[in-house]
């Protein structure tokens, strides 16, 4: 008997021999092997479970593999309130890569690095997503150059130290089975400014305080370039204006973050267009004073950001997600007299078009960031109606809605109604990073928690019929 243990105990060295969950979970009938009858069980998904505390395969250090996937749903067998799944617990496929659900973490500074490399606050933040059952993680705002950057401690991927930290990152989160993205950005005459915790102490006390970073606050005042040579607002950093040469190496730089992506092994990329950053200040008239053919009508304002995706596209074979902001929130019609006047939903659409043409896999739907005078109506969904236009113009092509989502209800509801195909929350996750658990419960679902916390999600499992 100890002798036959012995023989069949799996080695923790040759985590290589313990098959992968997917092959697992696809050998429902799979015979017990010969003389090992004690060490795996048949668990009631008739899938092979080992009586060991098996490892992931194929990872760098120890964890216990998790089966099924930490945030995905049971099978009805088991558990038959799970026979009407909600949409938001639905896999979904882009471009061959199947995200578990729909759930995806929004990109969000962390202004934690350290020169643009992730240090372990990223890890942490990052890796405690990954272990609490969320589709998807769309890691922050990175500059593919270093003056792209909001803040001096943004995130970069414009040399090659910079990968090392993220890949591990990224092993770790897919150890965890999580897809994991890099939203690859430039802040255009946005760079160079406080990060908003320092910021805004000073705010508090006088609204015109600097939102610029001063170059002996690590700032690179005097190197910021835009579309145009004028400011986002009287706190922000001139910028100059960006010459061919500049868009050159903007494009390029892009590539090369690409390679780098490709080697730190993400997912998908997110490019950012939205939030006035340089490539929403080409498309916004707001930004955009150019008199070239990078400015004035739709199409030369849409050259450069179509030229950059376009590239990017034919550079990157995973799913390609563009963010982009579907209205600057301005006053006033978006056309007076044939005059675009800002940037607004009717040329998101036209933009939307033309990236669905370049073949990206998902527009990402938010808005604002351009002009500082902007009214936001905030509250709940307040930009679901954006994303929802989008998705009537282009039925076919997959829409994530953003914007104070912070209820599992008001989520399903958004793609239940066919506003959007998956979601991504933000602020909520960082309140909630159980949110996907949480959201389980609330709909009556039963998915799996990580194993080191099942204990605390017994409620979960509960049988109904
Ligand atoms: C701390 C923080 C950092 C953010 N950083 C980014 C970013 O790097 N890129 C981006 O596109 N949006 C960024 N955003 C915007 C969020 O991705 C999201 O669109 C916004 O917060 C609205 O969604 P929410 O209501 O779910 O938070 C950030 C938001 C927060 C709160």
């Amino acid at each position: 008997m100890l002798n036959e243990h012995k023989a069949c105990k799996l080695d923790s060295r040759k985590r290589t021999s313990v098959p992968s969950t997917q092959q697992r979970l696809e050998i429902p009938n799979a015979p017990f092997p010969k003389g090992c009858k004690h060490s795996l069980v048949r668990s009631p998904l008739n899938t092979m479970t080992p009586r060991i505390n098996a490892a992931v395969p194929g990872a760098d250090q120890y964890f216990p593999v998790n089966i099924p996937p930490i945030g995905t749903s049971y099978s009805k067998d088991e558990y038959p309130q799970n026979a009407n799944l909600p949409q938001l617990f639905r896999p979904i496929t882009l471009k061959g890569t199947t995200f578990k659900n729909r759930i995806f973490t929004s990109p969000m500074c962390q202004y934690s690095s350290d020169n643009g490399h992730a240090t372990d606050w990223h890890f942490v933040h990052i890796g405690a997503l990954a272990t609490r059952g969320v589709g998807a993680i769309t890691m922050e705002a990175t500059s593919v150059v270093p003056e792209g950057r909001i803040s001096p401690q943004d995130a970069g991927l414009w040399t090659d130290s910079q990968i090392a930290p993220l890949k591990r990152i990224v092993n770790f989160v897919h150890a965890h089975d999580t897809k994991i993205g890099i939203q690859l950005s430039h802040a255009g005459r946005k760079a160079s400014t406080l990060p908003p915790w320092i910021h805004d102490r000073f705010a508090k006390i006088d609204p015109t305080a600097p939102s610029a970073a001063r170059n002996d606050e690590d700032g690179w005042l005097g190197s910021v370039y835009g579309p145009s040579a004028t400011a986002h607002s009287p706190t922000y950093p001139l910028p100059r204006e960006s010459t061919e040469e500049d868009l050159l190496r903007i494009e390029d730089a892009f590539l090369q973050s690409v390679e780098r992506a490709k080697a730190a092994g993400y997912d998908y990329i997110e490019i950012h267009g939205a939030h006035g950053y340089f490539i929403h200040e080409f498309l916004s008239p707001i930004a955009n004073e150019r008199t070239d053919h990078y400015g004035g009508s739709l199409e030369n304002r849409m050259r450069f950001p179509l030229r950059l995706i376009k590239k990017v596209r034919e550079a990157w074979d995973k799913p390609l997600f563009v963010r982009i902001s579907a209205t600057d929130w301005a006053e006033g019609p978006e056309q007076e007299n044939g005059v675009w006047k800002y940037w607004g939903i009717e040329q998101s659409k036209i933009l939307v078009g033309e990236l669905a043409k370049i073949g990206i896999d998902l527009l990402d739907c938010s808005t604002g960031g351009v002009y500082y005078k902007q009214k936001i109506p905030v509250g709940p969904l307040y930009q679901v109606p954006f994303a929802q236009a989008v998705k009537e113009a282009y039925p076919a092509l997959v829409v994530g809605a953003v914007g104070l989502i912070t209820t599992p209800q008001q989520a399903e509801s958004v793609l239940e109604d066919g506003k959007a195909d998956l979601v991504f929350l933000g602020r909520e996750l960082l309140r909630n990073p159980n949110f996907a658990l949480t959201a389980a419960l609330e709909l009556g679902t039963v998915i799996k928690p990580a194993n080191q916390y099942e204990r605390a999600w017994t409620r979960l499992y509960k049988p109904k019929h």
